[in-house]
C-alpha cells in the first residue's frame, strides 16, 4: 500500500533518549555469516526490515530453519544448509543480500537463480560477476544485472585487486572463499570498506586475516570449519543518522542515542558532524559480538560551518550522504562532497535524487559527476519554506532525508511512497513522535 508521511512543519524540536533500529548490514551477515556454521546460534536484535526479511526467506528456502521466541531475537539452525531451491531466490531491494549471497551460493555447486525489485535490477552485478568467474564460478546474467542465474561450479581461491572500495564486493568474494576448499582468497581495496564480514568471520572462527599491502587495503581468506557462537547486533549509525542531522538542525533539540555501533569503518557521519562543529559527544563506549558500540548526545548546533568530503572517508560515509547534505544546507560556507561516483549505483542514482528533491524545498545543490557543491545558509533559522512534494524513487534514504527536510520547513511536506522506510527503519515515524514535543 502506498503512504504519505506529512511532516508539521517547522515545529519539533527532539528531545529525550531512544534506541534506533538493530544494523543493518550486520543483520544481513548474522543471517549469512552465521549460516556458514552449519550449527544453531542464536541472534539477538536482528532487524526486522524489509531487506533484512528477504535475506532470511532466502536462507529458509536453502534449508536453514529460522524462529523468532522473541520480537527481535532469532535462533538460525544451519545444519541442512545448503539445499538447492526449489524456487526463485527473490532479494527485494536488497543489493547487500543480492550480492553477498551470489557470492555464498557460487560456491556451494547448486543451481539457483536470483531476482529483485526494479530498483535492484538496474543496479551493477559486473563489480561481483567478474571476480566471482575469475574463482571459476558460472553466473548468467542480463547484461550484468538481475536475474542472475548460478550454475553448478567448482571455485578456486584468487587474488583480487577491487577496483572500487566496496564491502558488497569484498563479502561476496570472501564468502566465496571461505566455501571453497582449493586455496586462498584475497582481495585488496583502495580504502577500506565497512569491515563487519571480516569481524564477524574472525568472531566465529575464521582465518581471515586483515593487512595493508602497497597502499591497499587486504584480507585473505581459506576455508576453515566456523564456531557456531551467539551473535548481538548493535544499532545501526546509518539510521541513526537521521536523528544526529535533525537534531543538531532542529531548534532546542537535545538527544541521547543508546548503543549505536561505533565500527570506525562506519563512522565517517560522526567525524563530519564534529569537524562542521556539532555539539556531540560519544557515551559508554564498550564492545559486544566483536563490534564497538556506545550512545551518542547531540544537541542543536547553532554554529554549522561546511566542510569538504572526499577520499578515504567516503565508504565510511557512502550511506550517509543524502542526510549529510541537508545538514550541509544549514551549515555556514560552501560544502564540497567529492569521489561519491557509486551514489548513483545504489536504490536510486542518489546524485540525482538527493538534488532534485532538495531543490524543492529551495536548497542550494548542485549534483557533479561524483557528489555535490552545497551552498549553505545562515543557520538558526527556518530555511525552508516546504510546502513542497518528495518523491522517493524506491529509495528508503531519500524518503527519510525528506522527511527531516520537512521538519525544518515553515509550511507541512508530503513524502511520497513513505513506505520505503520499511528497507531499513520500520518504525522511523514512531521514534521521531515519541522524541517530539
Ligand atoms: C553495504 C555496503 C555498501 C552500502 C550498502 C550496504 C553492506 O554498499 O552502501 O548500503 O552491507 O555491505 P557497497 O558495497 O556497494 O559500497
Amino acid at each position: 500500500m502506498r503512504r504519505i508521511a506529512t511532516t508539521s512543519g517547522f515545529s519539533a524540536t527532539l528531545k529525550g533518549e531512544t534506541l534506533v533500529p538493530p544494523d543493518k548490514s550486520m543483520s544481513h551477515r548474522s543471517l549469512i555469516i552465521g549460516s556458514l556454521t552449519r550449527g544453531k546460534i542464536k541472534i539477538s536484535n536482528f532487524l526486522k526490515s524489509a531487506d533484512c526479511l528477504a535475506t532470511l526467506d532466502i536462507l529458509r528456502e536453502l534449508g536453514c530453519e529460522i524462529n523468532f521466541p522473541d520480537e527481535n531475537t532469532l535462533i538460525l539452525n544451519a545444519q541442512n544448509a545448503y539445499r538447492e531451491p526449489k524456487k526463485d531466490l527473490y532479494c527485494g531491494n536488497s543489493g547487500t543480500t543480492m550480492r553477498l549471497l551470489t557470492g555464498l551460493l557460487s560456491a556451494q555447486n547448486l543451481k539457483c537463480h536470483l531476482t529483485g525489485d526494479i530498483s535492484l535490477s538496474k543496479r551493477p552485478m559486473k563489480r561481483i560477476i567478474e571476480p566471482l568467474t575469475l574463482m571459476g564460478a558460472r553466473i548468467k546474467s542480463n547484461e550484468g544485472k538481475a536475474p542472475l542465474t548460478i550454475e553448478r561450479a567448482e571455485l578456486n581461491g584468487i587474488e583480487y585487486i577491487s577496483p572500487i572500495a566496496s564491502a558488497q564486493v569484498k563479502s561476496a568474494l570472501l564468502l566465496a572463499g571461505s566455501e571453497t576448499s582449493k586455496g586462498t582468497t584475497t582481495v585488496l581495496e583502495p580504502y577500506l570498506s565497512r569491515d563487519h564480514s571480516e569481524r564477524m568471520l574472525k568472531f566465529l572462527g575464521s582465518n581471515i586475516k586483515t593487512f595493508r599491502k602497497d597502499g591497499l587495503f587486504g584480507s585473505t581468506i581459506s576455508h576453515t570449519p566456523l564456531i557456531p557462537k551467539d551473535l548481538t547486533i548493535v544499532g545501526d549509525i546509518s539510521s541513526a543518522s537521521f536523528l544526529l542531522v535533525g537534531a543538531a538542525i532542529i531548534k532546542n533539540s537535545d538527544i541521547i542515542l543508546k548503543g549505536i555501533g561505533l565500527n570506525p569503518t562506519r563512522t565517517g557521519i560522526l567525524d563530519v558532524l564534529k569537524s562542521m562543529n556539532a555539539d556531540i559527544e560519544l557515551l559508554n563506549r564498550t564492545e559486544i559480538s566483536g563490534e564497538e558500540i556506545g550512545d551518542i548526545r547531540i544537541r542543536y548546533s547553532p554554529d554549522l560551518k561546511a566542510a569538504k568530503i572526499e577520499g578515504e572517508i567516503i565508504p565510511r560515509l557512502i550511506d550517509e550522504i543524502p542526510i549529510i547534505a541537508l545538514l550541509a544546507t544549514q551549515a555556514e560556507g560552501t560544502t564540497i562532497i567529492k569521489d561519491a561516483g557509486d551514489l548513483k549505483n545504489k536504490e536510486s542514482d542518489r546524485i540525482a535524487s538527493v538534488a532534485r528533491e532538495l531543490k524543492k524545498f529551495g536548497a542550494k545543490i548542485e549534483p557533479t559527476e561524483d557528489g555535490f557543491i552545497i551552498e549553505g545558509k545562515n543557520s538558526g533559522k527556518g530555511l525552508f519554506k516546504g510546502d513542497c512534494e518528495v518523491n522517493c524513487y524506491h529509495d528508503h534514504r531519500i524518503a527519510m532525508m525528506g522527511y527531516i527536510a520537512g521538519l525544518i520547513s515553515e509550511k507541512p511536506c508530503h513524502i511520497n511512497d513513505f513506505e520505503w522506510v520499511e528497507t531499513s527503519f520500520p518504525n522511523f515515524l514512531k521514534t521521531f513522535e515519541n522524541l517530539q514535543n
